[in-house]
């Protein structure tokens, strides 16, 4: 059994982000700008936000994290957003998911220039990617391909077992792993609650991606020998050994798992720091567009 090391992977993307951001600086171009819209103090959403914001600082990117709080009106979201996309120094704009209710996701990620969209979350950039044109890629996705790229993980003629069918992981990586290169050239099944026969579909699988938010929930007698799994789970479960008191979980158990997998990503140290890389390098790309 081999990891699948996002703590190296991205480190290594990160590197050389650093190295090209200061090259433009040396070249007297734009820096990089992200800026990140979080909303209300959900626990986990603060973690990430943070992740992302301390990444950008470390390859010499600028970052503008803004805050509002719980209640704040979809108008007033929408209203700051107009203003980000009006703003030249501005490259990439994400705004941390899920929302307050009352606001409609659907809504703020649309208002969103598709030219800002480092989350590659608006339909321009979905239909975009689903074409095969040059677009931003959703970020967990798009670190996902970075990952099996880095380690060289055959994927043509393989059949790829998705579980999960959500916009932000579980529909994108089916595409893309079905594109016509490489890391694609999958044959893909997306499973999902209503799927039957989970385990017969994930015993004929050569890869794995979890990405349905159970803990543990993929069991050793559910793969095939040699299987490579991508775990993209991230539940907090309470964990009273632990000074947070919590402990992070991903959907598959990897204790009794791993055992059986050619490659596995752990967690968390795993899909995790690949999604923060994949902004990055959206980002670096959206400020590239305007040279
Ligand atoms: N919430 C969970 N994953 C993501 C992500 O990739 N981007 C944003 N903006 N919010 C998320």
């Amino acid at each position: 059994m081999n990891l699948l090391d996002g703590k190296i992977v991205s480190q290594a993307v990160k590197d050389r982000l650093k190295a090209q951001t200061e090259e433009r600086m040396l070249n007297g171009k734009k820096v990089p700008h992200l800026a990140a819209i979080l909303i209300g103090n959900n626990g986990a959403s603060e973690t990430y936000v943070a992740s992302k914001v301390k990444s950008c600082a470390e390859v010499g990117f600028k970052s503008t994290l803004i805050r509002f709080d719980e209640d704040v009106t979809e108008q007033n979201l929408i209203f700051k957003l107009t203003e980000l996309n009006e703003d030249f120094d501005i490259d990439g704009i994400l705004v941390q998911l899920p929302l307050p209710k009352h606001i409609s996701e659907q809504k703020v990620i649309e208002t969103i220039y598709p030219e800002k969209d480092v989350d590659g979350f608006h339909p321009e950039s979905v239909g975009r990617m689903v074409q095969g044109l040059p677009a931003y890629y959703p970020a967990t996705p798009y670190g996902i391909l970075l990952m099996l790229a880095h380690y060289k993980i055959e994927t043509k003629g393989k059949h790829a077992v998705v579980i999960g069918r959500s916009n932000i992981v579980g529909r994108p990586i089916s595409i893309m792993l079905s594109k016509n290169e490489y890391p694609g050239n999958c044959t893909v099944t997306v499973c999902h609650s209503h799927t039957h026969n989970l385990k017969e579909i994930c015993l004929q699988a050569d890869i794995i991606v979890a990405a349905l938010g159970i803990p543990e929930f993929l069991k050793a007698d559910m793969v095939k020998e040699g299987v490579v799994i991508v775990d993209v789970g991230i539940t907090r479960v309470i964990d009273e050994t632990k000074k947070s008191g919590f402990s992070i979980k991903g959907d598959v158990d990897f204790k009794e798992v791993a055992p059986k997998c050619s490659f596995i990503t752990p967690v968390p140290g795993g899909v995790g720091p690949m999604t923060i890389a994949a902004l990055m390098m959206n980002t670096f790309k959206a400020c590239e567009a305007k040279d």
